[in-house]
């Protein structure tokens, strides 16, 4: 083995454990299987690791729709996703979960740090709270009409009519998604990481090679409205970890989400002696790291991870790969359309080879969107792999028998 062989720890994103995988998330699994397939034939070491991200309300939800747990709900969710992963050979080493005692101690030990630097402070907020559910609403839970142009049946966050953003308490006529109440408006304490203290750090780090050009242009945007204190807890009833001392109050999904990707690599290292934990993530770490993900998750990945690591004490990632969307015949991927496609439903009627083929003839170094175009995709499996490198192995299968 020669002494230059790089060390190198690959993560993909860690699915939502409240529902399948569909064809999407296997652009997002796909290509850094592949980069890691060639980074271990070249001989580097290469550990790529992932799990279900398990916690949030939309899961609490979707147990309590399903009369079930939510313990039970990403327990089921685990073994349809695993299945999944395997099916489309995706070589990971461990797949775990968010909802570990590996990811509460990593968790906690980093709120911690956050703390003992004064990257933590608490502040009283007002939000929309649905009175009959006695629950706190996230913003997609509640629709009504744009406070800007007054479009009817609009999320909270922000209307697809005029693109204006806003908070929930702003709309008009509101209702919750859940129960179909008005929401009421509600103070609650909640706990902030004040991203502000690392605005420096982050100019610098999203300027020095560790991002695509066109992230970099894109988190230039958030520069200049100015880095807000990011908001890391949610309160009961809320499927999470609790904050330490702070009876009621949960960590925000977002934070130990993250922190999953570590807590999945420490458990593999708790099932195979011969990795360390510290030789990775350790601050003064000579591995590498790389975090694969989808365009959407950008500001979570490129902002607040690499402040929360580095003022917890970390390393930082070596680069983020950022891919676009999947679209389904040039169209956003959509129930309604008949243009969602779940991975089971894949696999029922094809081979994985054929999806990882034109995956990878598709996507590059960019975040454009990539498009499973269904007669291209038949053309192109009909033409490269059948007609070309089929057509060579059965031509010369014929000189062995000769
Ligand atoms: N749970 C978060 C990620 C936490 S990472 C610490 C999440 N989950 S997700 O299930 O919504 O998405 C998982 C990954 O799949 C993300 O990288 C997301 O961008 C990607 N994709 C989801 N839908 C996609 C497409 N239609 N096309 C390509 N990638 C897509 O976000
Ligand atoms: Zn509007």
């Amino acid at each position: 083995m020669s002494n230059n062989m790089r060390k190198i720890l690959v993560t993909a994103a860690l699915p939502y454990a409240n529902g399948p995988l569909h064809l999407g998330h296997m652009v997002e699994y796909i290509q850094p299987d592949i980069w890691v397939r060639f980074q271990r034939l070249i001989g580097n070491t290469c550990h790529f690791v992932c799990g279900d991200d398990a916690h949030g309300t939309p899961i609490m939800l979707r147990a309590e729709k399903e009369n079930m747990t939510p313990e039970a709900l990403i327990a089921k969710s685990y073994t349809e996703h695993t299945a999944d992963l395997e099916a489309f050979n995706i070589s990971f080493d461990n797949f775990y979960t968010t909802h570990s005692p590996e990811n509460k101690a990593l968790a906690t030990e980093i709120y911690q740090k956050l703390l003992a630097g004064s990257d933590i402070t608490k502040r009283t907020i007002k939000q929309a709270f649905d009175p009959i559910k006695n629950l706190f609403l996230p913003d997609r839970y509640v629709k009504g009409e744009c406070p800007k142009c007054g479009a009817q049946d609009q999320y909270g966050d922000s209307c697809e009519q005029c693109g204006a953003t806003y908070s929930p308490i702003e709309l008009k006529n509101p209702i919750s998604v859940i129960s179909g109440a008005t929401p009421i408006e509600k103070e609650s304490e909640h706990y902030f990481f004040c991203l502000d203290h690392y605005e420096a750090f982050l100019k610098e780090w999203t300027k020095n090679g560790h991002l695509q050009p066109e992230v970099t242009k894109k988190l230039a945007e958030w520069f200049t409205s100015g880095l807000q204190q990011w908001d890391i807890s949610r309160d009961a009833p809320y499927f999470g970890f609790e904050i330490p001392n702070a009876p009621g109050k949960y960590f925000y999904v977002w934070l130990d989400a993250p922190i999953g990707y570590m807590a999945s690599f420490k458990n593999l290292c708790n099932k195979n002696s011969t990795l360390s934990f510290e030789e990775y993530w350790s601050k003064d770490s000579a591995t590498e790291l790389y975090h694969f993900i989808g365009k959407d998750i950008v500001y979570f990945h490129a902002l607040f991870w690499p402040a929360v690591l580095t003022a917890s004490g970390f390393r930082t990632p070596t680069n983020i790969f950022v891919h676009g969307f999947l679209t389904i015949n040039g169209q956003k991927m959509s129930k309604s359309r008949g243009t969602f496609i779940n991975a089971r439903t894949y696999l029922d009627h094809l081979n994985p080879e054929y999806l990882r083929y034109y995956f990878a003839s598709k996507l590059g170094t960019g975040i454009d969107d990539i498009d499973f175009h269904m007669e291209d995709f038949v053309a192109r499996i009909n033409s490269d792999l059948v007609g070309k490198l089929v057509n060579i192995a059965s031509r010369c299968a014929g000189f062995i028998t000769t």
